[in-house]
């Protein structure tokens, strides 16, 4: 007979400890607010079909077939031939050549995040990220017993890098250099001369840059010229999917470019070598990548002004809060505005506050790396432009009234 032990409760490992995703972890304080009779409105997550937009028709067309095809095996695990063709085409058409072979299809930018991330950077390594930063970054390292190297974005200066402090932060420990651009959190696009900077820091110090280009079609001037196009030479690894500029976040469609540079050969065995762990990415949904890249995309224009209206509500409407200042994002949907917290409070207090009292769930700046005191939180503002309005006529009495107790 198996006798059972005590009550005690089964051991969980410590790198759980230090892994955290705030944009996820906050929605369990907005259930006890549901629980409690009040509708919650997320601001929390960047999915736009939440919001109402819909994924290209001929998307879901190329799924079905593949699917009714019979393409419900498993795939090569660096992805189907015709998906790695139609990135390596795209990046080369945009001026980052690359080969085919050093494409390989992830479940979403997030899991190109994980494998590159866990093929460069062993224990107590350091990489630089940016703050504010989108979270995963820190949350991987965290799994991989690795520290975030923080380097700092202006607010003054429309969130761009300060270069200083990147340089400043590099160590013998360096491994990578993220750059996030377009950005998550703070919707900043970089000009040409600091995304030259930044290739130029990580090139002369021999690291490799890890380009989270996610959001390059989700920029209000239009698409936003790929990094690896700069300087196709460099040590420059990107990421980007289907979950964004495509409307498809549930499908976890996504890829990784490996720069042609030989630097990076050894990089590219060891990704691919940790992606046949895990057999492969969604199959039917990689026969999307290719209708994606090699098909119509009208949906981008209008998807872009939509997000534009909608920032432009967004600043204009934040700006005229009193104690509250926000930069005008220039891509994708999220802005990252700043309270003056009364001494003591922390964003948390804020962002907790403002869901209690009004329903309207944000996220905290601490969860995107930011100091607590300074009063950052993030908003996704991609719900109507009506239904913005009346979630900042709240946000303004809730922020008053927090601002004067
Ligand atoms: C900067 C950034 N990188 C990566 C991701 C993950 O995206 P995916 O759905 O492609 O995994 C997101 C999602 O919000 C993001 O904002």
């Amino acid at each position: 007979m198996v006798r059972m032990s005590s009550t005690t409760s089964i051991r969980v490992s410590s790198r759980v400890g230090g892994f955290s995703y705030a944009i996820r972890n906050i929605v369990a304080e907005a259930r006890k607010v549901e629980a409690s009779g009040r509708r919650v409105r997320y601001l929390n997550i960047g999915d736009p079909i939440q919001a109402g937009f819909t994924t290209p028709p001929h998307l879901i067309a190329a799924v079905e077939r593949a699917m009714r095809d019979g393409h419900n095996g498993y795939v090569p695990s660096a992805g189907i031939p015709e998906a790695r063709e139609a990135v390596a085409a795209d990046y080369t058409r945009r001026g980052m050549p690359v080969a085919a072979d050093r494409v390989v299809l992830t479940s979403g930018t997030s899991e190109g995040i994980e494998l590159a991330l866990s093929a460069l950077v062993d224990a107590g390594d350091e990489v630089l990220v940016p703050t504010p930063t989108y979270p995963l970054y820190t949350a991987v390292l965290a799994k991989i017993g690795a520290r975030p190297a923080y380097y700092r974005t202006d607010p003054a200066r429309d969130w761009l890098p300060d270069l200083d402090d990147v340089k400043r932060r590099m160590t013998p420990a360096t491994r990578a250099l993220v750059i996030i651009d377009p950005n998550n959190p703070t919707g900043a696009v970089y000009p040409e001369s600091t995304r030259r900077a930044l290739i130029d820091l990580a090139e002369r110090a021999g690291i490799p840059i890890l380009a989270d280009e996610v959001y390059s079609d989700v920029a209000f001037a239009g698409p936003t010229p790929l990094l690896g196009s700069l300087a196709p030479d460099a040590a420059i690894i990107s990421f980007s999917s289907l979950s964004k500029a495509y409307l498809a976040p549930g499908w976890r469609a996504g890829w990784l470019a490996v720069g042609r540079s030989e630097r990076l050969d050894d990089a590219l065995a060891a990704i691919r070598k940790m992606a046949d762990g895990r057999l492969c990415s969604p199959g039917p949904m990689q026969y999307a990548v290719t209708a994606a890249l090699n098909g119509d995309r009208s949906h981008q224009p209008e998807f872009a002004a939509a997000l534009q209206a909608r920032a432009t509500v967004t600043t204009t409407r934040l700006n005229a809060i009193p104690g509250m200042r926000c930069v005008t994002p220039r891509a994708a949907f999220y802005a990252m505005p700043q309270v003056t917290l009364p001494p003591g409070r922390t964003d948390e207090d804020y962002v907790l506050g403002l869901l209690k009292a009004t329903g309207i769930l944000c996220v905290y700046g601490a969860g995107f790396g930011m100091p607590a005191e300074q009063g950052f939180f993030r908003i996704v503002f991609l719900v109507a432009p009506d239904v913005l309005n009346e979630i900042y006529d709240d946000m303004a009495a809730f922020t008053r009234t927090f601002l004067s107790t």
